[in-house]
């Protein structure tokens, strides 16, 4: 019989990291498998964005070892890391747009620098680029904007065409570091809905920093209906959107929760409470 337990995608074995003082992930050890969303939550400095950083070899871990596409990325070094990282699309917090770039130029750069083939080709020919740009930038529905630069672009759409630009080369997992930070709700819920559209219609193992408890909600019970081009309520039994998306919790490093939204309500634990909807 085929195996058919999902590929392990990004997997953490004790993984403590320290500055100075500081030690800014203690002992976190977690497994998300492929097509698997996984929401993180935590208070500011419990470590969210440094689990990040490790997970894409920016920061390496003081001891514990780090796993993505099952590969043991731990002691890479950087040139070794570039193929991995190139299958890893991210959305920083601070959207990460070069400024000087204009917008068609900043979605094309992951393109432009993609890892050149063994054979020494480029991976993606030139005269694909601008097509694949613009159909990023239609995607998050921003294909007027190509020659404009972030700075004349609002805050929302800074954050789609961060979108745009970390899903232009089909990455299948994506990192989005508090994606919906600083908006207002109705903007917040239109990254929402694109993070959960690039989730459904790209099959991308998706792991989401949030401090928002909405985000955790329509991550774990909606999904995109292309023919709608809608966000559709998930049945939450059975083997949909819901079953694979798991819970995390953060506090001082530490991974203090991690499980289903159901064991995430039903958590007594006064810190990991926080991150559930206020309870009359
Ligand atoms: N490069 C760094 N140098 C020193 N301390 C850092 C660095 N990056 C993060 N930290 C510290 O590690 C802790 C976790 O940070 P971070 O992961 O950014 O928190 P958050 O959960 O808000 O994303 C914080 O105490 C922060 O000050
Ligand atoms: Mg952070």
């Amino acid at each position: 019989m085929p195996d058919s337990t999902p590929q392990s995608v990004l997997r953490f074995e004790h993984v403590s990291i320290t500055f100075g003082d500081t030690v800014a992930l203690n002992d976190v050890s977690f497994d998300l498998k492929a097509g698997g969303t996984r929401i993180i939550y935590g208070a500011a400095g419990s470590g969210k964005s440094v689990m990040l950083k490790i997970a894409l070899g920016l920061l390496k871990p003081s001891s514990g070892r780090v796993f993505v596409f099952g590969q043991d990325t731990t002691d890479l070094k950087e040139k070794d890391l570039f193929p991995i990282r190139s299958k890893m699309g991210v959305l920083f917090q601070e959207g990460g747009l070069f400024d000087s770039m204009t917008i068609e130029d900043n979605v094309a750069y992951p393109l432009e620098n993609a890892i050149t083939a063994p054979d020494g080709k480029a991976r993606i020919p030139a005269d694909q680029i601008s097509g694949r740009v613009r159909e990023a930038l239609r995607f998050v529905e921003l294909e007027q904007t190509l020659v404009k630069f972030p700075s004349e672009l609002s805050g929302g759409m800074r954050r789609r065409a961060g979108i745009a630009r970390a899903t232009v080369n089909e990455p299948p997992l994506m990192l989005y570091d508090s994606p919906t930070a600083g908006l207002d709700p109705i903007t917040a819920n239109m990254i929402m809905a694109l993070i959960i559209k690039a989730r459904d219609t790209k099959n991308t193992t998706s792991a989401i920093v949030t401090h928002r408890y909405q985000d955790g909600q329509l991550l774990a019970n909606f999904r995109y209906n292309p023919e709608s081009g809608r966000l559709e309520r998930t049945e939450k039994n059975g083997d949909g959107v819901c079953a694979r998306t798991t819970f995390m919790v953060f506090g001082e490093g530490r991974l203090v929760f991690e499980g289903t939204q159901d064991e995430l309500d039903r958590s007594a634990d006064p810190y990991v409470s926080k991150f559930k909807a206020v309870k009359q």
